[in-house]
């Protein structure tokens, strides 16, 4: 299987469910999946899960990673540490073709207490779809790569 057709997702407890309820999706898509828990509903601390899926991509071991946990702020945050990382908090498919279009994302962040599975589904699927546009904004993601410097 290519690198392409992996895909990681991680999540806290608070993005558990989303998480679980999407993976069949993702594995119908063609998807393998590489998943960096949680695995259960207990509590736990979502920046730990953000830096083992964001240092797995960022090492190239998947392509892309999908972040869940209650906002899909904090592991947006989190992720963005690591370098190479460009995680997008998504609550719409158009942020989150824009994200893939301007931006190169390559960590797609969900909110599990905010998006409902039908539109992390539409979210997801346009994120995966969609094409980083590169010419000027090839230019702008490298003066981003330049600030991790
Ligand atoms: C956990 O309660 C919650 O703070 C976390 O899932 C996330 O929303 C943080 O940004």
């Amino acid at each position: 299987m290519t690198q392409e057709k992996k895909i990681a997702v991680g999540s806290d407890h608070a993005g558990f469910e989303l998480k679980e309820n999407l993976k069949p999706f993702l594995k119908e898509l063609g998807y393998e999946i590489v998943d960096f828990g949680t695995n259960t509903s207990d509590s736990v601390d979502y920046p730990l899960i953000a830096k083992s899926l964001a240092t797995s991509v960022a090492s190239k071991n998947q392509d892309k990673g999908i972040l869940i946990c209650g906002t899909g702020i904090g592991m947006s945050i989190a992720a963005n540490k690591i370098k190479g990382i460009i995680a997008a908090h998504c609550y719409d498919p158009e942020i989150a073709k824009l994200s893939r279009q301007h931006n190169n994302s390559n960590i797609l962040t969900l909110g599990g207490r905010i998006t409902n599975l039908d539109l992390s589904k539409e979210i997801i699927k346009t994120w995966l779809e969609t094409k980083f546009e590169g010419g000027r904004h090839l230019r702008r993601v490298q003066e981003i790569r330049d600030l991790e410097r």
